[in-house]
């Protein structure tokens, strides 16, 4: 086989999750390929979970890194979405069976042979996926998204994964209309995007947090219309049977009975967090008012490109802080601690790859 092309990144070689300079080959581009200098990738949750191997899945060494913008170099033949010099973004995975259900349907995140971007196994030769805190990625164009020049690009990064994660069930279950009642439990990388998505599509948006200090942030700076302590029972009873759906971006343990009475009768609560541990649903909490809760991950690819296509109209992007990436390690431990507001971005090009910390 072909020597691929050389790429400078930062891995984690066991389950400490500590990142080190890391230098590898990428795959020798086939028909499709698309190649993209990396500019900026955010760190995500998932990062955490998997470079310490709490999921058991950890292949080292590892790239962790799957919000990527970065700037297409080079494109293969039968390349007919993207050129040179295009501002694209890659998410959480890079391919795909391409044939099942959920593929044809245009939900590859439900695909059983998802190829995740970072520790996944690429289809066609069997080798290990490397993520985008990285200089370079190669990926077939159909799993690419082209970003609108309009927004920042190191806030857009955590658009191609803590965004599409909101945004796709808000579009599925109709939590985008004018005049709704949205609600949002928890407030950081993702529900700071549903807040944003949802005063965007012209919603009423309350947040609901444990931190009662969270409230100047989410009405002040997120523009939320209200906040609810969600300790405070006397101000959860106040708003009970308001709300047209509620997306639950906690990932801690919670208790979910007290959300349930926040929906009005139909009302949908939709669950994009990992709890480790089994949420309780009465059943007396859904039967009585007719109410649902689903789950959500992620999102198609098409529905990633309506995504970035409606914040570039909005001008919606997360808040970030951008570091180096000789400043990852501490960004992990930070991260660990939720003290962020609220994605940790590392600026790849702007980084010196090879320089150990
Ligand atoms: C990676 O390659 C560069 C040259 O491209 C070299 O300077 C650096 O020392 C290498 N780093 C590691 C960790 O092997
Ligand atoms: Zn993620
Ligand atoms: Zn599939």
């Amino acid at each position: 086989m072909a020597e691929g092309m050389e790429a400078h990144g930062w891995a984690a070689r066991d389950a400490s999750g500590h990142l080190s300079p890391f230098n590898f080959s990428r795959r020798v581009q086939r028909d499709g390929d698309v190649t993209i200098k990396v500019l900026f990738c955010g760190l995500c949750h998932t990062d955490l979970h998997v470079i310490k191997n709490e999921w058991g899945n950890a292949m080292y060494p590892l790239v962790p890194g799957h919000e990527v913008v970065g700037v297409v170099t080079d494109v293969a033949s039968g390349v007919t979405k993207f050129k040179a010099g295009d501002t694209v973004g890659v998410g959480y995975f890079v391919d795909s069976c391409r044939t099942c259900e959920s593929c044809s349907k245009g939900y590859e995140s439900y695909c059983p042979q998802l190829v995740q971007t970072s520790n996944g196994i690429d289809l066609l030769d069997g080798s290990t996926t490397q993520g985008g805190f990285s200089d370079v990625l190669i990926v077939s164009q159909g799993y690419v998204v082209r970003v609108p020049e309009t927004l920042s690009l190191d806030g857009a990064a955590p658009l191609l994964c803590a965004g599409i994660t909101v945004f796709s069930p808000m579009v599925q279950y109709g939590l985008n209309a004018p005049g709704k009642h949205l609600g949002v439990v928890g407030l950081g990388g993702l529900g700071h995007m549903g807040v944003k998505f949802g005063k965007a599509f012209g919603m009423t948006v309350t947040v609901i947090s444990t931190s009662p200090d969270k409230r100047e942030e989410a009405l002040d700076r997120l523009g939320a219309d209200a906040f609810l302590v969600s300790r405070d029972p006397e101000q959860m009873k106040a708003a009970a049977s308001t709300m047209d759906g509620i997306i639950d971006t906690v990932s801690a343990e919670h208790p979910v009975e007290a959300l349930l009475e926040l929906l009005k009768p139909m009302g949908q609560m939709v669950i994009v967090g990992l709890p480790a541990k089994p949420l309780e649903v009465p059943a007396f909490s859904l039967v009585a008012g007719g109410k649902r809760v689903a789950g959500s991950g992620g999102g198609g690819i098409a529905e990633c490109q309506a995504m970035l296509d409606f914040a570039g109209e909005h001008g919606i992007t997360a808040d970030v802080e951008v570091v180096g990436m000789d400043y990852v390690n501490t960004a992990i431990q930070r991260l660990e601690r939720n003290d962020v507001r609220y994605r940790f971005v590392v600026d790849v090009a702007g980084s010196n790859l090879g320089v150990s910390d």
